[in-house]
């Protein structure tokens, strides 16, 4: 923990905070931070070339605050993707689904939030660095979230916003949408759906349930399936009020008009960017069987992770031992486990061959 100068007025509750993020640090075999290991064609590289000099001529001028070119694009994507009928109306874009999650906070943090741990970790600490209440849930022993004790703990902690990952990181499952249908159904507050891995999953999105339940919010992202992590593009689905509200927490001009443009033109490649997810989905049930060929227990996962367990040695230490030679992989903070993102076919090779000869060091 940082000790601060006293001069420093920095805020009680920030005090004991250490900043977010999985090591950045050089290995051969990155497979920390679920990104999509594809990086984008020579062909979408050009395209994005041509539009970011066109807007690098009015650099001058404020971006477009509202960004209607780019939420229009993203709700026809949204439409074609679940066949429903969302207009720009229904979305918000910000840097990346981090700054969603921070503005939700910000517009809805009037009460207290839960989630369902362990789940994405950034949303307790943005609810820390709001300033507001967060509940930890609990899940069942295997990591499930049983609906009924979801709804109960719900109920109990009266919370405005309610959290639920789905697939959920760092565990790998989804929840089905009956389910999300029924929590939806005894939940008061906000209920947010954090989608990040959803291009992942067979589960219907609960972008489907929006016009039913209003109170229902579902956070997407550009930085897993779509490859596009390094652009920062997240958006928010959701009823028209709930996009409204976003406008009042919004820095002015938050999104750069270099990312708008950037963001358009994945849009229009969405084929190629997209086009890896089945290979990962095929690349993410071999690399189980290899996992349980070296006696491991893997989750359930329709992500483009595993989180696995059944080795001897403590995680941290095996997780050093793997980057040691060249494999950088996530301690999740999960006694007994670690996480590994689908790479491509080399990583995925390294991976399985380290992690053999790391379990038979001990
Ligand atoms: C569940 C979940 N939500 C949101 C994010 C944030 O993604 P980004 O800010 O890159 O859109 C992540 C990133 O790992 C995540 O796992």
């Amino acid at each position: 923990m940082t000790s601060w100068p006293s001069w420093l007025p920095l805020r009680a509750n920030l005090r004991e905070l250490s900043p977010y993020g999985a090591p950045q640090v050089p290995a051969s075999a990155v497979m920390n931070t679920n990104e999509n290991p594809y990086p984008p064609s020579a062909q979408l590289a050009d395209a994005i070339s041509e539009r970011i000099k066109e807007a690098s001529l009015t650099l001058n001028r404020y971006p477009d605050r509202d960004a209607f070119m780019l939420r229009t694009k993203l709700s026809d994507f949204i439409n074609d993707l679940s066949g429903t009928n969302l207009t720009r109306e229904n979305i918000w874009a910000a840097n990346g689904s981090n700054e969603i999650i921070q503005s939700l906070f910000l517009a809805f943090g009037s009460g207290k939030a839960i989630g369902f741990i362990p789940s994405y970790s950034m949303h307790p600490l943005i609810a820390k660095v709001t300033q507001v209440q967060w509940i930890a849930g609990t899940r069942e022993s295997d990591f499930s979230l049983d609906t009924e004790s979801a709804i109960a703990q719900i109920k109990q902690s009266q919370a405005v916003l309610v959290f639920l990952t789905t697939p959920n990181n760092p565990t790998g499952a989804s929840i089905a949408l009956a389910e999300i249908e029924k929590i939806a159904q005894h939940c008061t507050g906000l209920l947010v759906i954090d989608e990040a891995y959803a291009e992942f999953s067979d589960e219907k999105s609960a972008v489907t349930l929006i016009e039913k339940y209003p109170h229902i919010v579902v956070i997407r992202t550009m930085s897993k399936a779509f490859a596009f992590a390094g652009a920062r593009l997240g958006y928010l689905v959701a009823h028209p009020s709930v996009i409204e509200s976003m406008f009042l927490v919004r820095l002015p001009y938050h999104l750069s008009a270099l990312t708008q443009v950037a963001a358009e033109v994945a849009l229009d490649f969405r084929d190629e960017l997209l086009g890896t997810v089945a290979q990962l989905r095929k690349d993410r049930e071999s690399m189980r069987v290899d996992l349980e060929r070296l006696g491991l227990i893997v989750l359930p996962s329709s992500s483009n992770f595993l989180l696995f367990t059944g080795f001897k040695q403590p995680s941290a230490q095996l997780w050093q031992q793997m980057l040691d030679r060249g494999v950088l992989i996530r301690d999740v903070g999960l006694l007994g486990y670690l996480r590994v993102t689908i790479g491509n076919e080399a990583e995925n090779r390294k991976f399985i061959e380290t992690l053999s000869a790391c379990l038979g060091e001990e």
